[in-house]
């Protein structure tokens, strides 16, 4: 069986600073995975097709369509014509156990899986770097003007300090993370969250400005404490980067409530992780207090809470 995968992700710091060019830190989440399988085609079935039954979709495609809006057939037909080949004759079923739009990559983890089963079936790899720059362009369907890091974490599936447009660096970490990520269960759209930032920028440009730039202090300051193994530090860099979230309109009343119950229950830091409005915050903890915790924040509404170790 033919079978690829990609890796979740969270964004530690830095989120909406990132499209204005400010340093952003984000790491993978391995262990939270979409998975993409090459099947053969039912018989009388021909060309290649998608089947996304989480999605209740089932997608031929053409390489030749213009303008397609569809994320899924625009990663198949842009590996296709990458490489400059004809589809093959199967279907590829997609699944996740990502959450969807809930800052959590779901969109990027899924076109890069289903980008690597293609590429296999047809041996032909594609670098790490071309598979990025193509995943970028899909990842423009879910987010507008995205800044590129969901991609770039999740295709080299590292750790990694970003800079749009800047070669890309990955990070040392210097002492294992303990990481809650918790689950509003509030699905929420990226795209929209970002053009309510781009609307305050334009409105109330001087201190939205201000806003963003203080987001990127806290993205450096948290590289040097991570790359220490500081996690006193990081938490306090995570809480001030909530606060300064809040400004940018992007959090939300369950956000806040996990990340209030995070932090009075003992975690070192808490923040919401990925374009906020809903989806996902997350906990740093140390291992004795992941339990309580996680207990607090199923008390406090969580749908859902992963753990998860960032090395
Ligand atoms: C989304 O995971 C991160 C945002 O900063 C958007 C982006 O950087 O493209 C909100």
């Amino acid at each position: 069986m033919i079978e690829a995968s990609a890796s979740a992700k969270v964004i530690l710091f830095g989120e909406h600073a990132a499209v204005y060019g400010q340093p952003a830190i984000a790491a993978p989440v391995s262990s939270l995975r979409a998975y993409a399988t090459v099947e053969t085609n039912p018989v009388g079935v021909h060309g290649l097709h998608i089947d996304a039954p989480d999605l209740n979709q089932r997608l031929p495609v053409d390489i030749r369509a213009e303008s397609v809006d569809n994320a899924l057939t625009l990663t198949a037909q842009l590996v296709l014509t990458t490489l400059a080949v004809e589809p093959p004759d199967v279907t590829i079923c997609l699944r996740s156990r990502i959450p969807i739009a809930s800052g959590l990559g779901s969109g990027s983890a899924v076109s890069t899986a289903l980008a690597r089963a293609l590429c296999l079936v047809l041996d032909r790899p594609l670098s790490e770097s071309d598979l990025n720059r193509l995943v970028y362009e899909v990842e423009k369907i879910h987010h507008g003007t995205p800044s590129g890091i969901d991609n770039t974490v999740i295709v080299y599936e590292r750790p990694v300090y970003f800079v749009r447009d800047k070669t890309l660096e990955t990070l040392t970490i210097g002492a294992p993370l303990t990481l809650l990520i918790g689950d509003t269960g509030v699905g929420a759209s990226t795209k929209i969250a970002v053009g309510d930032v781009r609307k305050l920028v334009d409105a109330d440009r001087e201190p939205t400005e201000q806003t963003i730039r203080e987001i990127g202090a806290i993205s450096e300051q948290a590289r040097s404490a991570i790359e220490w193994g500081d996690a006193a530090a990081i938490g306090r860099l995570m809480n001030a980067n909530h606060e300064l979230l809040k400004l940018l309109t992007v959090s939300s009343p369950e956000l806040d409530r996990l990340v209030d119950a995070a932090q009075n229950a003992g975690a070192l830091g808490a923040k919401l992780s990925g374009g906020g409005r809903g989806g996902n915050m997350i906990a740093l903890v140390t291992p004795e207090h992941a339990h309580h915790v996680e207990q607090t924040l199923l008390t406090a509404g969580a749908a859902r809470v992963f753990q998860t170790t960032i090395a």
